[in-house]
Order: C-alpha cells, then structure tokens, then sequence
C-alpha cells in the first residue's frame, strides 16, 4: 500500500551542501548565511517596488508577529482584530502584550476573515488588524486597507502560509504595515524553524532587529568578528528570537526555487479540482484576482471525520486547518468568546479536509489520492 505523508519538504543536494558549509564555518548562528539570506529574501519581496523595502529574519513566525506588535507599539488594553480561523500563534502573540485578541469570522468561499464583519468589532480600544492569507490566498486587502485608513489601525499580516502569493500583482509583503512569514517544517519554504519580517518602514526594521536579539544595539555578527568590538548597549526590552546560520543556509538554497516549487504546488492543485468539481467534494475558489502559494489544500466534505479515518488506512496523511481559536478552552475561558458569534467558521471548520500538496508528490501520488477521496467522500 501507498504511504504519502501529509507534509514532505523539498530537500536537495543544494541544501545539504549549504548546511555542511554553514557548519564547517564554525560560526552556526546568525552570521553571513543569515545576512545573505535577508538580503535575498529582501531583493526577492521587493523587487517590482521602487521604494527601498527591509527584511528581518528571526526563528519563527511567532516571533515576526511579536516583533512586529512591539515595534508598532501595541500596548496592555489595546485590542487587535484577529480571524477565528487561524493558527493559535496570531492570538497569542496579542495576548503576551496583555492587549485582547478580537476574533473575526470568516468567509465559506476562501476561509479568510469576512471584511464585511470588520468595522462592527471595531472599538475605541483597537489598534491593529491582523490578516491571515489562508493556505496562501490573500485577504481583501484593499477593503482591509480603507478600514484601516479609516479608524487609524495598523495592518499587520499574517503571510505564514503566503509565499509566494500576489493580491493584483503585488506580491505578498509589500502591503500592510509589516507582513510575518514562517518558515517552519511544513511551510513552502522550509528552514526547520523560521521567520521573517518584511517592512517599508526603516524604523520598524531596525526596532525588530535590535529586539530580536536582547535590544542589544547590535547584533551578535557586529560584535564577533574581526572587525568588531565587545561593546554593545541594550536600548530596549528585547527578546532571544534570532535565527541560525545553519536555519539560514537552507532558507538560501529554497529560496532559489520558490517559485518552481509554487508552480509543482498549482499543477497538482488543478489536477485535485478539475477531479473534484461536481462530486461530493468541495475544492477551495480563489478569486480571480489573487495568486495563491497552494500551502494549503483544504476541500470540504459532509463526512470529515470517516473520510481523515478511511484516508488514513489507505496509507494517506490529511490534517485539519484549523481548529477555530474561540473553540479552545484556554481562550475561550479567558476572553469569553460564544461560539455562536462565528457560524461561518463553524461550519468550514466541521467540513475541512487539508489534502497532501508538495513538489514531491507525483502523478501517481495525486492520482491515488483522489481515487481514495472520491471513493469515500460524502
Ligand atoms: C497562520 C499561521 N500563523 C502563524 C504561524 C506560526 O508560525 P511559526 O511556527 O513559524 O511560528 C503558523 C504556523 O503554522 C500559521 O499557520
């Protein structure tokens, strides 16, 4: 029998290689290969612009996210409107400030928060607006932008999943405020751990850079080399959130193909639609005007629950994006969210399925893949 995980990384003889440099280097943590690799991510991110743009790696996107939040200011009491559809990390990062997450519902067709349900949460006490680009397709930034405008909020976005993705051919990280990406193990680019921050904004970056390591004036790769000297100052409450050179060297030889990797992603995601339309399967829609990553592929089905089972004996890895934050017991008990304020996400939540969608699949794989969904989906 067939065994295809859910989620598989990209690794080739380039990655190796680059890690075995980074590691006969000596120096492991952040260093040249972290340097580099911000410099390309930021040459990559920016390069239709013609404003100068910033990068700032970090280990996680958590810790983009709290370094974005710091650097804009929030503050204990403030309030930051977040989708109920999401990863954990987009409330929690709120919470370490003592500001609330609000939770938005979100949209049947794409899972992203619905902007038509935005303005009624916000309040006197709301400073920002966090995006969540699901599985790699973008919001409606332009809605979420006048809303902002409007009620002097800041944008920051939550591009975990989005790379690479475009909102009319802007690529993600080029619109909000500051934009966070992960880089974790399952992520369409992969270090293990990861993250990056990407801002137009000068005084950001260089908040997010001293406070990723201590608030230490300069960083670690200042102080060490030759050139350098011992001294530093700390000029601000900082946090232990840089990345490794070891985390980095692989970040370089992905980033390289990031776009292939995005294309594998597209030709697999139109192989499970064009199988899925018009069955008891429901494949995501993407609006006409957005390029989505294909993180994720999340179909939605009346039996959830059999179909992950059946799956499962039939050797194929499926997961479930997500479990919606007002339903854990730790926020819910603490902000008091009622699980009727969010029926769309509700439902999505009940019918989700997330589909393997990895440049490694082949032909055979994804044809083995819908034979077994189709066969038990109802
Ligand atoms: C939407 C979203 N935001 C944030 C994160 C956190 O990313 P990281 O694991 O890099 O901190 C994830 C991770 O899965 C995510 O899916």
């Amino acid at each position: 029998m067939k065994q295809i995980p859910f989620h598989k990384a990209y690794i080739t003889d380039e990655e190796i290689n680059l890690v075995v440099e980074a590691i006969k280097s000596g120096w492991l943590t952040m260093g040249p290969k972290t340097i580099e690799f911000e410099e390309k991510f930021r040459d990559y991110t920016f390069k239709e612009e013609n404003k100068k743009g910033y990068a700032v790696s970090c280990n996680s996107c958590t810790a983009a996210l709290h370094l974005a939040l710091k650097a804009i200011g929030l503050k204990s009491g403030d309030e930051v409107i977040v989708p109920t559809n999401t990863f954990i990390a987009t409330a929690e990062v709120v919470t370490y400030f003592g500001a609330k997450p609000v939770l938005c519902d979100i949209e049947e067709d794409t899972h992203n928060m619905d902007v038509s349900k935005i303005e009624n949460l916000i309040t006197k006490k709301t400073k920002v607006i966090i995006p969540v680009h699901f599985g790699g397709q973008p919001c409606d930034m332009d809605e979420i932008l006048k809303i902002a405008k409007k009620y002097n909020l800041y944008v920051i976005e939550d591009a975990a999943h989005a790379l690479p993705s475009k909102y009319k051919e802007k690529i993600i990280g080029t619109i909000g405020d500051i934009t966070c990406f992960s880089f974790y193990a399952t992520k369409t680019l992969s270090t293990g751990e990861g993250g990056m921050a990407t801002t137009f904004n000068e005084e950001y970056a260089k908040m997010m850079k001293c406070n990723r390591l201590h608030g230490i004036s300069r960083d670690a790769w200042d102080r060490y080399t030759i050139k350098g000297s011992w001294y530093y100052e700390v000029i601000d409450n900082g946090f232990k959130y840089n990345t490794t050179d070891i985390n980095s060297a692989l970040g370089l030889a992905q980033l390289k193909k990031v776009e292939w990797m995005r294309k594998k992603r597209d030709e697999i995601a139109k192989k499970y639609t064009s199988a899925f339309i018009g069955t008891k399967v429901t494949p995501p829609k993407i609006k006409s005007d957005r390029e989505t990553s294909w993180h994720l592929y999340v179909i939605k089905v009346n039996n959830r629950d059999e179909l992950y089972e059946k799956l499962k004996e039939e050797g194929i890895g499926t997961s479930v994006h997500f479990i919606p934050v007002h339903k854990h017991p730790y926020y819910k008990k603490t902000y008091r969210y009622k699980n009727e304020d969010y029926p769309v996400a509700n439902y999505v939540y009940e019918k989700s399925l997330s589909l393997p969608i990895y440049p490694s699949l082949d032909d055979d794989d994804v044809d083995y893949i819908i034979d077994r969904v189709l066969k038990y989906a109802k």
